[in-house]
């Protein structure tokens, strides 16, 4: 990414202007076209220079506000893989053309479209889970919905894949895997008549949150990567997928979605288990009216549990505004491990580090979570307003942060122990 953009300001240097053909186009490819391409969630697509006049003023808009491209990461606070988060520099370039009057430059200097990759990034997975049944969308703005897809595999499976195909990719706006061996969320699925359960916060009421429950997400612009070599995350015999989808049908009616999960199975040998250790607190109290009221999670990494961080997912509901997760070290050092400081519960994502993160014993992780429990809030859900507490639904709060880790000492670890329930 580095390499594109000082490829972009050198060239703008020597040539004396910048162009669509030459530096804009390159930017929109590899920063908006992950949606905004045909098919995807993106409202239009932004592969040409009319496209990018079309829409001149929304993009610049968008762009000084930064609501586009929806990247949370602040830069400086971890560095992670697939970054589609503009950099000031870019930002600057894009909204200096549109200022300059927008030359459009020779077609010669055009980027190669993109390749349109298959549904699977990886090539043809072991195995496809499918929704069992078209989910018809009947109702009005958005769905937390939880469809249970069994597995029939005879023995335990280790996957280094996991990788998300919406059905609909309009409507489907981010997926989160779950795993049940308790059998609780097969006896919830489709007791309203339509096919699976609501669930918003997590796997569903009742539903034991481990360590080992979660199975990665996914939304618009992820890419599909396998985990380093010897990493694995383990399907137990017999073990129910529980795919949750947010839909976000916007103004788009009668759709129907049936998105898929492809599993690629570890072809190596796998010696170490990746499983989603959570930084919680589920004992705060956020008080009615608090316009920025902070809740601190702590997880001080205990004598033996070593461990290497690969990834990271925070998350919290509709009151949440900033997340920060460190790492603090016994020698009194910080490390910031990840920042988000406008959260917006539909843009979360799991974001992948570029280089794996050491966490040794008795360096203690803190997650700082803030809420604007007021009436200033335009998405609380409470009116009236009201003191909220940990909890799944809508207007419960949640204050978590998952890293996804292996642990050095495996043979030690509890992967059963409930985490949060
Ligand atoms: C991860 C997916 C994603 C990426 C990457 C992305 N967009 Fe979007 N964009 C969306 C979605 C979804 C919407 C629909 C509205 C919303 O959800 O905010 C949207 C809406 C927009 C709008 C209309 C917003 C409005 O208020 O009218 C503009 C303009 C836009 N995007 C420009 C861009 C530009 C420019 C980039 C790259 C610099 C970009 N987007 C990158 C998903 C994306």
């Amino acid at each position: 990414m580095k390499l594109a953009l000082s490829f972009a300001v050198l060239a703008a240097c020597a040539f004396g202007q910048v162009t669509y053909t030459r530096e804009i186009s390159r930017v929109f490819q590899e920063k908006c076209q992950g949606c905004h391409r045909e098919g995807d969630i993106g409202p239009f697509v932004l592969d040409s220079y009319e496209a990018a006049m079309t829409w001149g003023e929304d993009i610049q808009r968008v762009i000084e506000t930064k609501q586009m491209p929806p990247w949370k990461p602040v830069a400086g606070h971890g560095e992670f893989q697939n970054n589609f988060g503009l950099s000031d520099e870019q930002r600057d370039l894009i909204l200096n053309w549109y200022r300059g009057g927008a030359p459009e430059g020779d077609a010669r200097d055009l980027p190669e479209p993109t390749a349109q990759t298959g549904e699977f990034q990886l090539g043809d997975p072991d195995v496809v889970l499918t929704m069992p049944q078209t989910y018809s969308l009947n109702r009005r703005g958005d769905i937390y919905r939880c469809f249970v897809i069994p597995t029939d595999f005879g023995v335990d499976r280790y996957t280094d894949a996991i990788q998300v195909v919406p059905g609909n990719r309009q409507v489907v706006h981010h997926v989160i895997l779950y795993l049940d061996t308790s059998g609780k969320a097969r006896q919830m699925d489709g007791k309203d008549g339509n096919p699976g359960y609501d669930c918003f916060g997590g796997p569903g009421d009742g539903i034991p949150l481990t360590l080992s429950s979660m199975a990665g997400g996914w939304v618009p612009g992820t890419r599909a990567a396998r985990l380093p070599e010897g990493v694995g995350t383990l399907l137990p015999k017999g073990v129910d997928v529980i795919m949750q989808v947010h839909y976000y049908p916007g103004g788009r009616t009668q759709q129907e979605d049936q998105t898929k999960v492809g599993l690629y199975f570890s072809k190596q040998e796998v010696n170490k288990r990746l499983v989603y250790l959570p930084v919680v607190n589920t004992s705060f109290r956020i008080p009615a009216g608090a316009e920025s009221y902070d809740v601190v999670a702590n997880f001080p990494i205990p004598p033996l549990f070593d461990a290497t961080a690969f990834l990271v997912a925070p998350h919290m509901h509709l009151l949440g505004t900033k997340f920060k997760l460190e790492k603090l070290k016994p020698n009194g050092t910080t490390e910031s491990l990840i920042y988000v400081d406008d959260w917006d519960f539909n843009w979360q994502g799991f974001y992948k580090y570029q280089q794996p993160i050491r966490l040794n014993a008795f360096d203690r992780l803190r997650a700082t979570c803030t809420f604007n429990n007021s009436e200033k809030n335009p998405k609380n859900p409470s009116n009236p307003l009201k003191v909220v507490r940990w909890g799944e639904g809508t207007e419960d709060e949640m204050c978590l942060g998952f890293l996804g880790v292996t642990f050095d000492r495996e043979n030690i670890i509890p992967f059963n122990m409930p985490i949060a329930f």
